[in-house]
């Protein structure tokens, strides 16, 4: 059988006969950060875990977690997930660097929540904006029931006290990878979602990873078109039960 998953997989492999060796137009780099400067911004609290976790530790507890009880996050370990996950980490020769290691240092994931229940924050969906280590409110109302639908009704999304949602804007990283950018940001999501799958382990939270997802539906709950920017994958997190 032949389809577009084997025929992308084919034909995005570099071959030592057939590199095109095409320069790059400086110009025309996107931007690495999405912004909406008409939203609310939600500052994150400082947060340091109260008994740090060693990794082997963390490593050996990591397990899909599906049940949540019923109890709200603190802001701050919603801070601190959303930093462990992505957030910039270091500054090299004016660079940006984040938790998560990128292709190219191109950054294509965004990340958005739906807040279900954290401490101090209007149920709704809100963008990291990573620079700032800010939340940006889109929409401000529950939406456990669309995201749970979104999610092919599983309902670990209903009781989440949060889903993450990782997005791709496929421009960043097509700009220097052309069609073999794909295979780098599937990559560079998994990495973020592993980051966040460790750090809610270590303060004693569960997370599950979603990739059964309606896409455009998905998309729809933030806003985003689907084409330019589109849903890779979900995480949803809470107290485990
Ligand atoms: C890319 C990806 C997508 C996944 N999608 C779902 C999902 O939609 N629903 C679900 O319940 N689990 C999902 N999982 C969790 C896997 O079922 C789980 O990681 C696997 O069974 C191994 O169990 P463990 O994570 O507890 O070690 C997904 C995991 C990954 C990495």
């Amino acid at each position: 059988m032949d389809g577009t998953g084997d025929r992308f997989q084919r034909e995005t492999k570099y071959d030592p006969g057939k590199m095109s060796g095409h320069r790059l137009d400086w110009a025309a780099k996107p931007d690495l950060y999405k912004e909406y400067p008409h939203a609310q911004k939600i500052e994150l609290p400082a947060f340091e875990p109260g008994q740090p976790m060693s990794l082997d530790k963390t490593l050996r507890q990591r397990k899909s977690v599906r049940d949540y009880q019923d109890r709200p996050i603190s802001m701050g370990q919603l801070a601190h997930l959303l930093w462990a996950s992505t957030g910039i980490q270091r500054i090299e020769d004016g660079y940006e660097f984040r938790t998560a290691p990128s292709a190219g240092a191109l950054y294509p994931i965004e990340t958005y929540v739906v807040a279900n229940n954290v401490k101090s924050l209007e149920p709704g969906a809100y963008h990291y904006a990573i620079r700032a280590h800010q939340l940006e409110q889109l929409e401000q109302r529950d939406l456990r029931r669309q995201i749970a639908a979104a999610a092919l009704g599983q309902g670990m999304c209903a009781t989440a006290a949060v889903v993450f949602i990782w997005t791709a804007v496929f421009e960043r990283s097509k700009w220097k990878y052309g069609q073999r950018a794909y295979r780098y940001i599937y990559l560079d999501a998994g990495h973020i979602a592993e980051n966040l799958a460790l750090a809610a382990v270590s303060l004693n939270l569960g997370t599950c990873e979603i990739g059964a997802l309606y896409d455009n539906h998905v998309n729809a709950i933030i806003g985003i078109d689907g084409t330019e920017e589109s849903t890779i994958c979900m995480a949803a997190v809470g107290i485990p039960q």
